[in-house]
């Protein structure tokens, strides 16, 4: 029998299609946290996976969706997950920095993270935020754009995630205690890896990853930068990389032969397999142009043309030397928005709270510690003490005693920050955050300094997307530099590199409430210290507020 489509049908089914194009559908995700043994780099020891994987599983959505993962914690750790880079509009509590938006997982606890993607399109990571777990528990967040609508740039045949981390032999928890205990730096890692493998290591016959291609075609590669503490070039040997967006924002299309991607960071590439045949070398390894420690082993990976025989020797390609701030600096430099109408740049440009926070290092008396001193990090000479509670709760339940919100809008004492080091190098403690009425639009400045030694610093804020309006070497000079910010297309992101002995200057609208937690990426740095939070008030308005805890919210 066939049914007419009566005119009301119609109306129906159209308004049914717009509510579910609106709101998107919900997808769900089971994280089971657990142990795993594995062979990589010949180690036989466990490591702390999600679902036995690492990297762990890639969480695929579209624009709108929500979803909801359900985490169990089976390992004699507290765990939480963080949505690196997802805006958590409103839902601070599935944000996941244990003591900031929650208190931790507990073992054999469980929690269900529950947020909806808006106006957020590309390549992200999820990560444990708490210890060193990330580690090892890390993957992919992958938001699609909703259903039936384009990439703003040819479709490609294929996409490939590909995730670089570091792996060290021995538990990178042990690695972490021990160096709290002596007050110095921790060890560096053993080992780069791409999709979890280093590519051919000395006594070690682990195969390299391989990025299987056919002539003609063109990929969309998303890169992830997992790694602790290490910024990471990426290149392919006589192949060039069209990146198309970063962080989840599209940027105009930029043609290079090496990308520098920091932790925390994400690049999306286009790859055209533009030869016929052959295997090509995939390199990955350390940018870092300061003299610092660095585990200077390149992880190597092969794009191989399908039909290639397998033992065919790869084209090799000339890795960056470490201290390639050249390389680096055009590449970062470079990015800008895509700021069509489609995607508009919204570049705030009246500024409510003009900040200016210096980054450095620094050195504190410790009585346990081996060597009677312990190195710290900070913020406007400020080693951010951890609460033993989250911080969003004490907010929004106005608990007093857990934070102070005096955190200073500019160094309480200045100096020449890129010259000379003073004398005194010890750092203070607090908790404290800095408060942001509701929509209010804010320029932040972050200033590199000279103290303990000058380093390019991934600089990372939850809850917002930022504009890049200028960066630049040597101290931020207040009357000129604004002159030359970009107000029009600046690069959007989420975690930015601050140059090494220069600045970096960001504009942002408080249009989230909550606590949301800034540090650097560097894992290493955010244990010393290198992190501070804001305080976002709730507006006036029906949607302006921050949404009651979820039920299963864990407790400390
Ligand atoms: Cu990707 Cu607070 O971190």
């Amino acid at each position: 029998m066939k049914m007419m489509m009566m005119p009301w049908m119609r109306v129906l089914l159209a308004a049914w299609l717009l509510a579910t194009h609106v709101e998107g559908m919900v997808r769900h995700y089971k994280f089971n946290v657990v142990a795993k043994r594995t062979n990589r780099l010949c180690s036989t020891k466990p490591i702390v996976t999600v679902n036995g994987r690492f990297p762990g599983p890639t969480v695929y959505a579209r624009e709108d969706d929500t979803v909801l993962v359900k985490v169990v914690n089976h390992v004699s750790y507290n765990v939480s997950i963080h949505w690196h880079g997802v805006r958590q509009l409103r839902t601070g509590w599935a944000d996941g920095p244990a003591y900031i938006t929650q208190c931790p997982i507990q073992p054999g606890q469980v929690y269900t993270y529950n947020f909806t993607l808006t106006g957020q399109r590309g390549t992200l990571l999820w990560h444990a935020h708490i210890l060193w777990l990330r580690a090892t528990v890390h993957g992919a967040l992958i938001i699609l754009p909703r259903l039936g609508v384009p990439y703003p740039f040819p479709t490609p045949h294929k996409e490939k995630v590909i995730v670089l981390a570091e792996w060290w032999k021995s538990d990178v928890e042990a690695v972490i205690d021990e160096a709290m205990k002596s007050g110095g730096a921790p060890n560096v890692s053993d080992a780069h890896t791409i999709n979890s493998r280093p590519g051919p290591v000395a006594n070690c016959p682990q195969g390299g990853y391989k990025l299987a291609v056919r002539p003609g075609k063109t990929y969309m590669l998303r890169i992830i930068n997992a790694a602790l503490n290490e910024e990471l070039f990426f290149k392919i040997a006589r192949h060039q990389l069209t990146v198309v967006e970063v962080d989840a924002a599209y940027v105009k299309p930029l043609r290079t032969n090496a990308i520098v991607v920091g932790p925390g960071q994400t690049t999306t590439a286009l790859l055209t397999a533009n030869h016929t045949t052959g295997m090509y070398l995939i390199t990955t390894s350390t940018f870092m142009d300061s003299p610092i420690r660095i585990d200077n082993v390149t992880a190597t990976a092969t794009l191989h043309y399908v039909g290639t025989p397998e033992a065919s020797p790869a084209v090799p390609t000339a890795t960056p030397p470490p201290n390639a701030t050249w390389v680096a600096e055009s590449f970062v430099g470079s990015l800008r928005s895509l700021n069509t109408n489609t995607y508009p740049a919204r570049v705030p440009l009246e500024i409510d709270h003009s900040l200016f926070f210096t980054i450095g290092l620094g050195v504190n008396p410790c009585a346990t510690c081996t060597s009677g001193f312990r190195v710290a990090a900070d913020f406007n000479n400020i080693s951010f003490v951890m609460p033993h509670t989250a911080l969003l709760s004490a907010h929004y339940y106005n608990t007093t005693g857990v934070f102070t919100d005096d955190f200073p809008a500019k160094p309480l004492i200045e100096f020449n920050y890129t010259g000379t080091q003073p004398t005194n190098v010890n750092t203070m403690n607090g908790t404290r955050l800095y408060r942001l009425p509701y929509n209010s639009t804010v320029q932040l400045v972050l200033q590199d300094t000279g103290m303990i030694a000058p380093e390019n610093h991934p600089i990372h804020l939850h809850g917002f997307n930022f504009f890049v309006v200028g960066r630049g070497l040597g101290n931020f000079d207040r009357f000129e530099d604004p002159r030359k910010f970009n107000l029009v297309d600046p690069v959007e992101r989420n975690t930015i590199g601050v140059p090494s002995g220069g600045w970096a200057a960001i504009r942002f609208r408080a249009d989230n409430p909550g606590v949301w937690f800034m540090h650097c990426h560097l894992e290493v740095h955010t244990t010393w210290g290198l992190k501070m939070a804001f305080v976002v008030d709730d507006g006036e308005g029906p949607d302006q507020s921050v949404l009651p805890p979820p039920s299963d919210l864990p407790k400390c």
